[in-house]
Parts: C-alpha cells; sequence; structure tokens
C-alpha cells in the first residue's frame, strides 16, 4: 500500500485541489488509485466534475457501488476518519488500514491535525501545500506537533497558487527551495481557468485541458511518485 496524505496546517491553500489532481495524474500514469475525502467540506469530488448533492461510497462499506471518475475510485472518508474503531485500528503498529495493492490518496482538512497524525506512520509521503502568504508560511511550523519542520521525513512542500508576477511569490519559491533543499517537491502556478472550472461543475482537464496548473500538477506528481517510492529513483532506473 502506498498512503499519500494531503493535509496543510492552513485552510484555503489547495489542499483538496491538489489531492483531487495528484489522484488523476496517478491514475493516468498507470497507478490503481483511489481517494478518500476525510473533510466535511466534501469538495474533493467537485474537482471531479461531480454535483456537490452527488453521494459518494463510504470508505469502509463494503456494500456500495463504487464511483470512479478519470480512473480514480472515490470514497467519502469522513465518518471513518471520526470512527473511533478506525482511529483505533491506526494506534496499531503494522496495521493495514486500507487496500495493499492500491495508491490511496487522502484528503485531510487544515483542522483534522490529529487524522494526519495517526495516518501518518501508514504514509509513504506526506503532501504539505502552501501559498505565497505570509499566514500559510508562518502556519509551516505547525506540520507537525512533535517534530521539528527541518527534521521532517517522508513530507513533501508544494508551493500552490504561484503568481509569477508577484515580488512575494517569486522571493517565497526562492526562499522554501533554499531553506528547505529537497523537501521542496514544486510549485503550481495560480490559474483563473480553476475556478471557472469548478463554477461550470466541469473538470479542469475537460474545460481547459491546456491549464498551467494541469501541466504543474503532472511534472509534481513526477516528483512525488519518486519521493513517495512509487518507481525507481532515476538514478537507480538508469543504473
Ligand atoms: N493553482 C490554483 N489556481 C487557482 N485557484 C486555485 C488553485 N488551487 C486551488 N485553487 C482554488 O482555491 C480555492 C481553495 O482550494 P481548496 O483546494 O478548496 O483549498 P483547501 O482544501 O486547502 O481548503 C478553491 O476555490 C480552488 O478552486
Ligand atoms: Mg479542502
Amino acid at each position: 500500500m502506498s498512503l499519500i496524505l494531503f493535509h496543510s496546517p492552513k485552510g484555503g491553500v489547495g489542499n483538496t485541489f491538489l489531492a483531487a489532481h495528484c489522484a488523476m495524474e496517478l491514475a493516468a500514469r498507470g497507478h490503481d488509485t483511489v481517494a478518500i475525502d476525510f473533510t466535511y467540506q466534501a469538495t474533493l469530488k467537485l474537482f471531479f466534475g461531480l454535483l456537490p448533492d452527488q453521494p459518494l461510497v463510504k470508505a469502509g462499506d463494503p456494500s456500495g457501488d463504487e464511483i470512479v471518475v478519470a480512473g480514480v475510485e472515490l470514497f467519502d472518508g469522513e465518518e471513518l476518519g471520526r470512527s473511533a474503531a478506525f482511529r483505533q485500528l491506526l494506534r496499531q503498529p503494522g496495521a493495514q488500514p486500507f487496500p495493499t495493492d492500491k495508491v490511496i490518496v487522502a484528503d485531510i482538512a487544515a483542522h483534522d491535525r490529529a487524522l494526519r497524525q495517526l495516518l501518518m506512520p501508514h504514509a509513504a509521503l506526506h503532501v504539505v501545500p502552501l501559498v505565497p502568504r505570509p499566514a500559510a508560511l508562518a502556519a509551516l511550523v505547525h506540520v507537525d506537533p512533535d517534530i521539528p519542520l527541518m527534521e521532517l521525513e517522508r513530507t513533501a512542500l508544494v508551493l500552490n497558487m504561484l503568481d509569477d508576477t508577484r515580488t512575494l511569490a517569486r522571493h517565497s519559491r526562492v526562499f522554501l527551495t533554499q531553506a528547505f533543499g529537497d523537501m521542496m517537491a514544486g510549485s503550481v502556478r495560480r490559474d483563473e481557468s480553476v475556478a471557472e472550472a469548478m463554477a461550470g461543475f466541469d473538470s479542469l482537464a475537460k474545460l481547459f485541458p491546456h491549464s498551467p496548473a494541469l501541466g504543474d500538477v503532472a511534472h509534481l506528481v513526477g516528483v512525488l511518485e519518486q519521493r513517495a517510492g512509487l518507481v525507481a529513483h532515476e538514478a537507480q532506473a538508469s543504473a
């Protein structure tokens, strides 16, 4: 199993947007991909072009008919994430909370760091979306309550909503790359077509296949694949 967590200590930074589009890109690259929305806002499905009132199968419910969009199996994990039995299972070392033959993308709400903490021991990678704004950068120190940011392992920072015409955005990227080195996995441009696709209840890839943000996500997923151990490292591959 390869569990990839998407969680940021700051809300509104594109956590759900990135979880959804990275899941679609992972599926496009041939990974058997599941996306679980652990948030109560339930907005993950909107990025797949589904309507707000479209119910998803509840994660952990064997009786439901699965919904597959763009090659990704979508689940509503809100109830599962709150369930005491599930949280207890996650506390057990060596537990296998998810199917072992799939890549699981988990969208975790900013306020739910407790769930991030419980899932982290089972995760291959934690993706932390950021935006080039002071409050989001300041919140970085809260990624983990116990481990200093510089010492975090299996962590990938992603600068989202990057606008290169803005000084703070350009400087943020330089600063993060210099300060965090390899922990910075990539950046995704601010792209107005993201909101336009959402407003039309359609998927970005269908309405705006040449969206710059989508191109950036594709590049980012190449990096995440390696960090999560889904492909051999380039050095190993070419050896
Ligand atoms: N790269 C981007 N360019 C433009 N808009 C974006 C981008 N990423 C996210 N958004 C928009 O920003 C808003 C917040 O994104 P969302 O994924 O819901 O954030 P979070 O899950 O962190 O609260 C949404 O309206 C989303 O469509
Ligand atoms: Mg969200």
